[in-house]
């Protein structure tokens, strides 16, 4: 089999975004567009994948970092798709390898797609994926012989008017044999409506040179849609969540409306989940069976166990939540935030690497930072763990059965062993043993005969 060499063509400015970010590093569905490329790339067999950026390429290099397989191009002024491809060919031996030219801003293109076309590409031929639509302005047009083979590619700036009305366009996704690729590339020049090197021209070469031309015709748009401005780029992504709901919605999942959910990454949903509206998700989030997902949520890198429930306005990230808990109304789980078993964490409560236990509850208002709580415990509406004392972070302990009283401030570390309780209002900042009720606050005083302040009367 020969070798594989994708090269995704990522050096455009993309002036219409009107952003000072590269173009193919806006996302969709939470990735860069170039990132979707590169996956779909890497999904072939024997593949050698070369990048080739020109403008931002520095903060396109530095969001990759890491990914050692990609081989960084440079094109230092962009002078046209065939000059681009041009740069990459120094890195590929002119053998038997074929190189499947793909665009960094054309995201959704298919693995099953590019597979064909390089599977139809050989020592005399080379393949072409093209589209049928009644919106061919700006590209490139196909122009075929009686025989209907292909003849030429012709950009819409170099057409006539009778070229302007075929309505087959080049996707710009081709697979062509290095070794004559990098013969026509040297053939190519720039006397054209537009100065370019066009990487189209070696259509026209190939023809003269006897290598067979193989046309695959997409039908679904979507697939091939090379994105030029934001609003093409917001009209993508609904598409792309469209298809992740219809996924969810045909595997089982309850969407009370698919037009209204985001999944910014992946998501694995058990049996007979339900999710509400305007539910985002992020990173890689998993929903064990019955889970319920409440409106207007937002999940980002969190487990969620069987028959838990996430009420309205709930946000979590970085959490793992055990089977039967119930979170929220307008709950904020933060990183490390481990709920067990049937817990219950009501609104307004905040919670930071910590763990809570089994069946144990924080109802109202709170904030537990850095702490251990254990089984069957009660937090009290209003306790804040003072986890910072202003230079580091220190622990909080709570054992089994304890019952903090509401508006209670527990000043790390200290300790509360089980069973114990705290009077509300209470400052804690010395350990508590087993079963004692620890009362921390000012004695209550009542002075009789008190006297309320009185207004002063209005001097003219
Ligand atoms: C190109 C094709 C056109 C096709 C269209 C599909 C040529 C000459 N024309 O048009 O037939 O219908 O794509 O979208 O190939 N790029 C570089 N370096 C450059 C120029 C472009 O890396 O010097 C990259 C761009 O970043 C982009 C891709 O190549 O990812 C296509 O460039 P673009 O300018 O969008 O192509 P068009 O000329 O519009
Ligand atoms: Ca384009």
């Amino acid at each position: 089999m020969p070798i594989i060499h994708a090269v995704i063509l990522a050096a455009g400015k993309g002036t219409r975004m009107y952003s000072d970010s590269p173009k193919v590093l806006h996302q969709l569905g939470g990735l860069p567009m170039l990132e979707h490329v590169i996956r779909t790339a890497r999904q072939m067999e024997n593949v050698k994948l070369h990048v080739v950026t020109g403008f931002g390429s520095r903060q396109i290099c530095d969001y990759f970092t890491g990914q050692t397989d990609l081989n960084w191009v440079t094109q230092e002024q962009q002078l046209g798709t065939g000059h681009a491809v041009a740069q990459a060919m120094p890195f590929i031996p002119a053998d038997d390898a074929i190189v499947l030219v793909l665009c960094g801003d054309v995201p959704l293109i298919k693995a099953s797609t590019i597979a064909e076309l390089v599977n139809n590409a050989g020592a005399d031929s080379m393949s072409l994926l093209t589209l049928i639509t009644e919106t061919p302005f700006g590209l490139g047009r196909i122009l075929r012989g009686v025989d209907n083979h292909v003849q030429a590619i012709v950009e819409e700036k170099d057409a006539d008017d009778e070229q302007r009305r075929i309505k087959e366009i080049n996707t710009g996704i081709m697979a062509i044999p290095a070794k004559r690729l990098s013969k026509w590339l040297s053939r190519i020049d720039n006397r054209n409506k537009q100065g370019e090197y066009y990487l189209t021209d070696v259509i026209a070469l190939a023809v003269a040179d006897d290598c067979a031309i193989h046309t695959k015709v997409i039908h679904d748009h979507f697939e091939v849609q090379g994105i030029n401005d934001k609003y093409q780029l917001a009209l993508l992504e609904r598409h792309y969540q469209m298809n992740k709901a219809e996924e969810l919605a045909k595997q089982g999942t309850t969407l009370r409306d698919p037009a209204r959910i985001d999944i910014r990454g992946e998501l694995i949903c058990g049996r007979d989940v339900e999710i509400d509206v305007n539910a985002i998700f992020e990173g890689k989030v998993r929903l064990g069976d019955r889970v319920h997902i409440g409106p207007n949520v937002v999940i980002r890198d969190s487990d969620i166990a069987a028959d838990s429930e996430i009420l309205a306005n709930s946000h979590i990230e970085g959490a793992s939540i055990g089977a039967k808990c119930q979170v929220g109304p307008f709950a904020r789980l933060r990183p490390g935030a481990v709920l067990r078993e049937g817990a219950k964490i009501g609104n307004f409560v905040e919670i930071k690497a910590s763990i809570v236990g089994k069946g144990s509850r924080a109802n109202h208002f709170a904030y537990i930072g850095d702490a251990e709580i254990g089984a069957g415990t009660n937090i009290g509406a209003g306790t804040i763990f003072c986890n910072y004392d202003g230079a580091e972070k220190h622990k909080t302990i709570i054992g089994d059965g304890v019952f903090i009283g509401s508006n209670s401030t527990l000043v790390a570390p200290v300790t509360i062993a089980a069973n114990a309780f705290v009077a509300a209002g209470s400052t804690v900042n010395g350990d508590v043993p087993a079963g004692n009720l620890a009362v921390g606050r000012g004695k209550q005083r009542n002075i009789s005969g008190w006297k309320r302040p009185q207004k002063r009367p209005k001097t003219e």
